[in-house]
């Protein structure tokens, strides 16, 4: 299979790396640079688990092909936590038990990471819709919208 010279800025960083041609945005993330907190759920574009963030928007990783991004402000939930300290967003879910197995978390929390930039204090409803591409295998969405509430703010 040939490779290509792909530059991918991530989470501010300039990366590059030699993929696949025709790779996806999640298999150069998680394979060629490490960067494994994005999951690999579906595959298929049905579950979120790999939902990141391309110039501030929720993308979906596994349907995403690689060097259509290239030049695009890449964020991941690497990107979140600033220092050693947990965002908002990942206090939250650490607190209100957002989190149970953890293997949605990170799309959860990139997914609603961009509803709070556009909104920062949303509606349950607005919340729910934001995250409504996001499946939790543990169904444990109370928890999650809690979270995201608290993250915003609102004392749930
Ligand atoms: S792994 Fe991408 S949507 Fe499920
Ligand atoms: S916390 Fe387990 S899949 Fe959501």
């Amino acid at each position: 299979m040939s490779t290509r010279l792909l530059t991918l800025q991530v989470n501010g960083r300039k990366r590059e790396t030699a993929a696949p041609a025709g790779a996806q945005l999640l298999e150069v993330l998680r394979d060629q640079l490490g960067l494994t907190g994005t999951k690999q759920g579906c595959d298929g574009g049905e579950c979120g688990a790999c939902t990141v963030l391309v110039d501030g928007q929720p993308r979906l990783a596994c349907i995403t092909l690689a060097a259509s991004v290239e030049g695009r402000a890449i964020e991941t939930i690497e990107g979140q936590s600033q220092g050693g300290a947990l965002s908002p967003l990942q206090r939250a879910f650490h607190e209100h038990l957002g989190a149970q197995c953890g293997y949605c978390t990170p799309g959860m929390i990139m997914a609603a990471q961009a509803l709070l930039r556009s909104d920062p204090h949303p509606s349950e409803e607005r919340i729910r819709e934001a995250l409504s591409g996001n499946l939790c295998r543990c169904t444990g969405y109370v928890k999650i919208i809690e979270s995201v509430r608290a993250a915003a703010g609102d004392p749930a």
